[in-house]
């Protein structure tokens, strides 16, 4: 099937129609066979669990066409997984692993024309979701949910790319709470945070940078992404924290960083401290790697780049990951998975 026509180089990280979605229901104690759907709507009852109390989870992940020309997903298991514990901390049916992976490839395969060519720096986003959809009036898990998974071709989330951004430390607004639902990928993090990253762009900067809410005094996370830092001495560390998303991408540059002689380690990082370290970075798999310019920490502003360009390391992690992802390195630890047409 020919490719669709898009101008690739330029797409931006937003929703754009392809060719249709799937969708699988939980109903009397079992998920059914799933159906492909041309429909972009989900008729939803309007006393669904989803709507009203939050029974929403949501995962993402990306599709690549590599130098050779096959269509890799990467590293589906994790995100698998991850929506599985999502699910199971807001009392959710969870897809077993093994239907998100076959929903992944159905949707995957059912928009090939939508794979971005290689060498474009575009990707095929894949959002798989579930959602409580039967009706509850009291608070009270669905005993229905609805599964889905759609996908659509994006370029980089921050729209300068793999340039520098400046990010505000945050100390009015929480994400999450310490024992809440902050490390799991559940719509209302999101939403909670959205007062806070939109004040924050108001004020000229890209995204905020949350604290732990329980003492403000340590680094959790950005908005849509993990945080990293470089030490001078060549060291990566990113926070470790009850609160924020185990991030796939983070968990992925902690290997290539032990492989580079980084010597990773999770610890918690005060906010006292960024003025010492030698780069900074979010990480995402909307984010990929976006190296962190400045961070502003009430009236002190913290650069760590003054050329519009990342630093050292930063460079090397992200060429690194990317080069793993397109398959011009060999994935040596088995990130990819092929989707082969059906
Ligand atoms: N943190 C938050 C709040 C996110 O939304 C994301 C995106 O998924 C991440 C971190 C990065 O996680 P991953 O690398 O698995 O995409
Ligand atoms: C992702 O990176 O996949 C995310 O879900 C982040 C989102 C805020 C776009």
């Amino acid at each position: 099937m020919a490719r669709a026509n898009l101008d690739w180089e330029n797409l931006t990280f937003g929703y754009r129609k392809t060719d249709c979605n799937v969708r699988y229901t939980w109903r009397d104690g079992q998920w059914d066979d799933g159906v492909l759907c041309e429909d972009e709507n989900i008729p939803v009852h309007m006393a669904a669990t989803c709507l009203h109390y939050g029974q929403e989870c949501f995962e993402g992940l990306k599709a690549f066409e590599t130098r050779s020309g096959d269509v890799v997903v990467f590293r589906v298991d994790e995100n698998a997984r991850r929506m599985v514990a999502s699910c199971r901390k807001i009392l959710m049916e969870p897809p077993p692993e093994e239907l998100f992976i076959k929903a992944v490839r159905r949707a995957v395969n059912a928009n090939r024309r939508f794979v971005p060519p290689y060498g474009t720096g575009a990707s095929l986003y894949i959002r798989p979701l579930v959602l409580g959809i039967s009706p509850q009036v009291g608070v009270k898990p669905a005993t229905e949910f609805l599964f889905v998974v759609f996908v659509t071709p994006v370029g980089p989330y921050f729209k300068t790319g793999f340039k520098p951004v400046d990010l505000l430390v945050e100390e009015f607004v929480d994400r999450a709470a310490p024992l809440g639902v902050g490390d799991v990928k559940v719509g209302g993090n999101y939403a909670a945070g959205l007062r806070a990253t939109v004040a924050a762009k108001q004020r000229g900067y890209t995204e905020v940078l949350y604290l732990d809410a329980k003492e403000k005094k340590y680094i959790d996370e950005s908005g849509p992404a993990n945080f990293f830092v470089i030490t001078r001495d060549g060291q990566y560390i990113t926070p470790q924290s009850d609160s924020i998303l185990p991030s796939i991408t983070n968990k992925s540059l902690i290997t290539l960083a032990e492989e580079l002689g980084l010597r990773p380690q999770r610890r918690s990082i005060a906010v006292t401290e960024l003025p010492d370290f030698a780069e900074a970075g979010c990480c995402g798999t909307a984010a990929v790697i976006t190296p962190v310019g400045s961070i502003t920490y009430r009236d002190q502003k913290i650069v760590y780049s003054t050329d519009g360009e990342a630093g050292r390391w930063t460079s090397v992690l992200y060429h690194k990951l990317r080069a793993i992802q397109l398959g011009e390195e060999p994935d040596r630890y088995g990130w990819l998975t092929r989707i082969d047409p059906d």
